[in-house]
């Protein structure tokens, strides 16, 4: 009988403002689990740079979304924090598994497919955005993860990193583990509050779209004030489309607040969206207090936050280096005298 806990790997791009769907579908889980998993949580800083970047703006958000891991209250004690960039076996297994990957795969991706659909011409498109989810892969199986908690628009990305493994796995030999997706019970798909048919996304120029963690108080009740509804007038969990708006601010009460439906219809029962909207955005609002509040303190002393990242990089990567090491074994690559 051994007591070790099961490994898990996630990650953000620190790329735009990290948003309630972030929290709920990936981070709030993160936290809510740290204690039975052995984590690791990166800023995945190199996935941020398949689209055209800001430099500055890259290095700051890159330190921004680390606060805010910390801030929502990930514990060093449990999780390893760092930045994707610093442990450099990430990029060189992504090359390995690039090359054992079909271009099928990668174009089959819904992503690809969204995001490629925005830039237009293939001369605008540049080959880090195709090859995105073959470093996603690598992410994952450096650490032998067996679960990957993130919201529901990665499960492709995850199963792919399954296929990869498996490739690798029945050509080379055992190495990598199979990590399986993990979801939250609620909150894995939040809709965007002024389009409820489309997930909330931080790539939008509406102000009405998503609600960003540091948003201040005025704001997020002003976004949930705004948000669109329906004409039907009733308050319900509903799977039809033209209840999205009305299902997406229940989802999202749910989410915070951990009743159950049939409490929250109940709650609600008589009641008009005015009143939904209010205690939807008050419920968001104290909820992301203590997380403000801490990501403020935390901001204060930056080199803190530089410090954790130090050590998160060096503790991930002796994990990293041992898996890579044992790639480059299995695909034949003459062993470096040089250290
Ligand atoms: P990213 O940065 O787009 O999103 C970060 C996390 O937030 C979740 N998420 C949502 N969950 C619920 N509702 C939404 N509207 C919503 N929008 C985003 C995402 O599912 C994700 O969990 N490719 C990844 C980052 C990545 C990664 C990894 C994740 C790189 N390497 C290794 C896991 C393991 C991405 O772009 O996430």
């Amino acid at each position: 009988m051994t007591n070790k806990k099961s490994r898990v790997l996630s990650g953000i791009q620190p790329s735009g403002d990290l948003h309630i769907g972030n929290y709920l579908g990936a981070l709030k889980q993160w936290v809510d689990h740290q204690k039975e998993f052995d984590a690791f949580y990166c800023v995945v800083d190199l996935h941020a740079i398949t689209v055209p970047h800001d430099p500055a703006e890259l290095c700051a958000k890159t330190r921004e979304v680390a606060a805010l891991y910390l801030a929502a209250g990930l514990e060093l004690e449990h999780a390893t924090v760092f930045v994707q960039s610093h442990v450099r076996a990430h990029t060189e297994l992504a090359w390995l598994l690039n090359c054992i990957t079909s271009l099928g795969w990668l174009y089959r991706m819904t992503q690809f497919k969204d995001k490629s659909a925005k830039y237009g011409a293939d001369d605008a498109i540049f080959a880090g955005l195709l090859n995105y989810p073959v470093l996603q892969a690598a992410d994952i199986l450096l650490y032998q993860a067996e679960f990957v908690p993130v919201g529901e628009d990665q499960r492709q990305h995850i199963e792919l990193t399954r296929d990869i493994a498996i490739r690798f796995n029945n050509t080379f030999g055992e190495t990598f583990t199979l990590p399986e997706v993990m979801n939250p019970p609620q909150g894995a798909k939040i809709m965007g509050l002024d389009t409820p048919g489309a997930k909330m996304s931080k790539s939008t120029d509406s102000q009405l779209h998503a609600v960003y963690l540091l948003d201040t108080p005025d704001v997020i009740m002003k976004k949930f004030k705004r948000a669109v509804t329906d004409s039907f007038g009733e308050i319900r969990f509903s799977d039809d489309p033209e209840r999205a708006g009305v299902n997406n601010l229940l989802t999202i009460y749910q989410a915070f607040t951990s009743k159950s439906k049939a409490d929250i219809e109940a709650e609600f029962e008589g009641k008009g969206y005015g009143a939904l909207k209010t205690q939807v955005g008050e419920t968001v609002v104290e909820s992301l207090k203590p997380l403000q509040q801490r990501y403020h303190e935390l901001t204060g002393d930056q080199g803190y936050i530089d410090q954790v990242l130090a050590q998160g990089a060096e503790k991930a990567a002796l994990v990293a280096d041992k898996t890579l090491a044992d790639a480059r074994e299995r695909m034949g690559f003459l062993p470096s005298k040089h250290t």
